[in-house]
């Protein structure tokens, strides 16, 4: 696997940026592809996983589970074979690292199987709230016992059992929440049914028809309800590349003058890719190919750097669905006149660092004005900013989204603390330097 270098710095990119980029896997439907390939009966090929180490830590817990990975032509494409709903009991604790989708959606599946587990994660894990998958699945008859040293938080001690079903209204908007029951319920003997305020990424309810998985959602797409104990049989995929990671590349082309990046075969699942309209709202130069259908939506997307950007408010309803491209959505508007509003958005603060202030306090160091509130922030932008040097704060995201600002930025800017970035695209250093050079 790549190896990101430990500070990174980057300088105004003069010449633009250009280029034909190829992005990793999408990191949610890996964790669910390899926690579903697992549990399945027979062997399917996996084209285009993440070979990230928040993934990779997934696929080898299910692994401990029983499941096995036979290597393919290059490492992102294997052969997973399935263990057939007969998982046996974890040797080891279970490493999540530095993965809360890993921790939370295993969480819902090792509650319903019978025998202990453990799971732990680093630093930033272990301070991320677990309560939000305790309560719903304790209403099902799950016991996990949050034992971190901070009330709530992990490491996780699961003793399994079979669960029944329940009818759950999320309190917050979370698809990792929506998906620890569900995948819960499909394990459980009877229809478990989700409610969430607003839609969240729907790439589990995806990939339980694409297993063949009872599984209704309604018209408005906020209910949704599956019907256990299923039969999972094993079906070949191809994970399109990762809409969240692509955002980089939209930002840094849109802000950097002179530039034009193509990006391949990119996610455009419907609940994931708002940071699109946003930025074309805001006067981004973006045009996508016709998409292809395998499940999940895909295309190829063209991206100019824009003429003049502008200041926009953001949706509620479009913060779910863009809710890890924010930090770098806040960098597009600091290079945007007028204010851009993003309200509604407090989950930001229990992500790998709280990112309403990690993203303020970068951003008012290159120079640009913030206000910051609860539940989000506002940036006054179009004064140019000054490269300086930043804390990653252990972030993938912030690391990966002020080295975008520094591409468009005054003299040199270096973030500390880059390796973080392993976690969700380790080519991204690589890439970074390619679309430079
Ligand atoms: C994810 C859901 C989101 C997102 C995370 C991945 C998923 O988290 O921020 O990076 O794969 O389900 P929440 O569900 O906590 O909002």
């Amino acid at each position: 696997m790549a190896r990101t270098s430990e500070n990174i710095s980057v300088r105004r990119a003069a010449q633009g940026l250009h280029g034909t980029v190829t992005i990793p896997g999408d990191k949610s439907i890996s964790h669910r592809v390899a926690i579903l390939g697992a549990l399945a009966r027979g062997s399917m090929q996996v084209r285009n996983f993440l070979c990230s180490e928040d993934c990779l830590n997934t696929l080898r817990a299910m692994q401990q589970l029983g499941a096995t990975v036979t290597p393919g032509d290059a490492p992102e494409n294997f052969t997973l074979t399935g263990c057939g709903m007969r998982p046996q009991a974890p040797a080891r604790d279970i490493d999540c690292g530095n993965s809360g989708t890993g921790m939370r959606l295993m969480a819902g599946v090792l509650a319903s199987l019978p025998f202990e587990s453990r799971m732990f994660g680093d630093a930033s894990l272990s301070s991320r709230p677990m309560k939000r998958i305790i309560d719903p699945l304790a209403l099902m008859g799950a016991q996990i016992e949050a034992c971190g040293t901070k009330p709530g938080c992990a490491p996780l001690h699961i003793c399994g059992r079979t669960l029944h079903p329940v009818s759950y209204t999320l309190p917050m908007a979370s698809a990792q929440v929506k998906s620890a029951v569900l995948l819960a319920g499909m394990l459980a003997h009877g229809t478990t049914a989700v409610h969430q305020p607003a839609i969240t990424r729907d790439h589990t309810e995806r990939l339980f028809a694409h297993f063949g998985i009872p599984c209704s959602v309604s018209a408005d797409g906020l209910d949704i309800s599956v019907t256990g104990p299923v039969d999972i049989v094993a079906k070949d995929i191809t994970i399109p590349a990762d809409i969240s990671s692509a955002a980089f590349w939209l930002v840094a082309a849109t802000i950097v003058p002179g530039s034009r990046l193509t990006l391949r075969a990119v996610g455009l699942n419907p609940t994931r890719c708002a940071i699109i309209p946003v930025l074309q709202r805001m006067g981004a130069d973006i045009s996508i190919s016709p998409t292809q259908l395998e499940g999940e939506p895909y295309g190829d997307i063209t991206v100019c750097s824009a003429a003049r950007l502008h200041g926009t408010d953001i949706l509620p309803q479009e913060i779910p669905n863009l809710i890890d491209e924010i930090p770098v959505l806040a960098v597009a508007a600091a290079f945007a006149e007028g204010t851009t509003t993003i309200r509604h958005a407090a989950e930001l603060r229990v992500k790998e660092s709280d990112r309403i202030a990690t993203t303020a306090g970068n951003l008012r160091a290159m120079g640009a004005a913030v206000q910051e509130f609860d539940d989000g922030m506002a940036i006054t932008g179009g004064a140019p900013l000054r490269g300086t040097t930043l804390q990653s704060f252990d972030d993938h995201r912030i690391a990966m989204s002020f080295l975008m600002a520094g591409l468009a930025a005054e003299g040199e800017t270096t973030l500390l603390g880059c390796r973080n970035i392993n976690t969700s695209y380790p080519t991204f250093e690589s890439t970074l330097r390619s679309i430079t050079a």
